[in-house]
C-alpha cells in the first residue's frame, strides 16, 4: 500500500480491516469511513479546522465524568440521539411514541403510592399538576403492575443532581399501575430549561447558531416484563420551544393538555394514556 491518493485512500483504509472481525464491525466501519472521508472532501477541510475539531473533542472528554457525558449532549444537538431512537423504536402497532432519554435519568427513584407527590422541595407560586392515565397493550387491554418511572426539572430549570439546593431524588418517583392499568402522581408544571451549554456542546451550539432551550416536559420510563420498555416525554401544550427544541425530540402525539383542576392541593391536571408493545411484537 504505497502512493495512496485522494481517490484511493478510502478503499485503502477499508481494505486494511481484517476479514476476521464480526460482519457488523465491517459494515459500521466501512460506512463510517466512506461518510467521514466524503465529508472531509465535501467541505475541503483544512488542517487548522481538523485540529480545532480534535481539540473540541478533547475538551468534551475533559468535562465528562460519570455524572456528565458531553458526547451524549453533542449527539443530542446534532439530532443523533433522536435519530437512533426513531430507527430503533419504529411504531408498528399503535404503541406510544418514544423519544430521547437525555442525560438526567437516575435509577432507583423513590417508590411511591399512586396519587403521591414527587415534590420534596416546594417552589412557592409554582403550579402543581395532577398527572393521571392508563397503560394498555396494543389490543386495548389495561396493563396492571407496570412501573412508571418519572422525572422532571425544577422551576429553576435544573434537575436535582445539577442543583445542591434540591434534596436527593427531588421531582423523581416510581409508581405502579393498578389492576385496571391506572396511575397518578402530583408534580410541578414542567418549565423550559437550557441543556448544559458551559462546555463543548455549548461551543457547538454557538458554532451552529442554535439556542440550548428545551420545551417543558415530564420524562417517563414505563416498563413491565414481556413488553418493550417505553422511554418517552410528555410536553406541556402551552410551553415555549415546542417548535424549536434544541434536541429535536418533540412529537405531536406526546403533547399533553393541562386543564384547571378542582382537586385539593393542585392547580392543574393532565390525563395521558400510554400503549405498550409486547416483546414478541417488538422483535418482529
Ligand atoms: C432531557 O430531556 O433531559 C435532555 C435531553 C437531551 C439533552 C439534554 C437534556
Ligand atoms: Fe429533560
Amino acid at each position: 500500500m504505497r502512493n495512496i491518493t485522494i481517490d484511493t485512500l478510502t478503499d485503502a483504509v477499508t481494505g486494511a480491516m481484517s476479514t476476521d472481525i464480526p460482519d457488523r464491525n465491517t459494515q459500521i466501519m466501512t460506512a463510517l469511513l466512506r461518510h467521514l472521508h466524503g465529508f472531509c472532501k465535501d467541505v475541503n477541510l483544512t488542517h487548522a479546522e481538523w485540529l480545532n475539531a480534535c481539540e473540541f473533542l478533547r475538551r468534551a472528554g475533559d468535562i465528562s465524568d460519570e455524572k456528565r457525558n458531553e458526547f451524549i449532549l453533542i449527539a443530542d444537538i446534532l439530532g443523533v440521539e433522536v435519530l437512533v431512537d426513531m430507527l430503533d423504536h419504529k411504531v408498528t402497532d399503535g404503541e406510544s411514541e418514544s423519544t430521547v432519554l437525555g442525560p438526567f435519568y437516575r435509577e432507583n427513584a423513590p417508590v411511591l403510592p399512586n396519587g403521591a407527590s414527587i415534590i420534596q422541595k416546594d417552589f412557592p407560586g409554582h403550579e402543581k399538576v395532577y398527572v393521571h392515565g392508563q397503560v394498555r397493550d396494543t389490543r386495548g387491554d389495561p396493563l396492571p403492575h407496570v412501573t412508571i418511572d418519572v422525572w422532571e426539572d425544577a422551576p429553576n430549570g435544573l434537575y436535582e443532581q445539577q442543583d445542591p439546593e434540591q434534596p436527593d431524588y427531588n421531582l423523581r418517583g416510581r409508581f405502579e399501575t393498578t389492576t385496571d392499568g391506572r396511575f397518578a402522581f402530583v408534580c410541578l408544571r414542567p418549565e423550559p430549561y437550557p441543556i448544559p451549554y458551559d462546555g463543548a456542546a455549548g461551543e457547538l451550539l454557538t458554532y451552529m447558531g442554535h439556542h440550548p432551550w428545551r420545551p417543558g416536559h415530564i420524562h417517563f420510563l414505563i416498563s413491565v416484563p414481556g413488553y418493550q420498555p417505553l422511554i418517552t416525554q410528555i410536553y406541556d401544550a402551552d410551553t415555549k420551544y415546542l417548535d424549536s427544541d434544541s434536541v429535536f425530540a418533540v412529537k405531536e402525539s406526546l403533547i399533553g393538555q393541562m386543564q384547571p383542576s378542582g382537586r385539593d392541593g393542585v392547580d392543574l391536571e393532565m390525563e395521558f394514556d400510554f400503549v405498550l408493545k409486547q416483546m414478541a411484537q417488538a422483535a418482529e
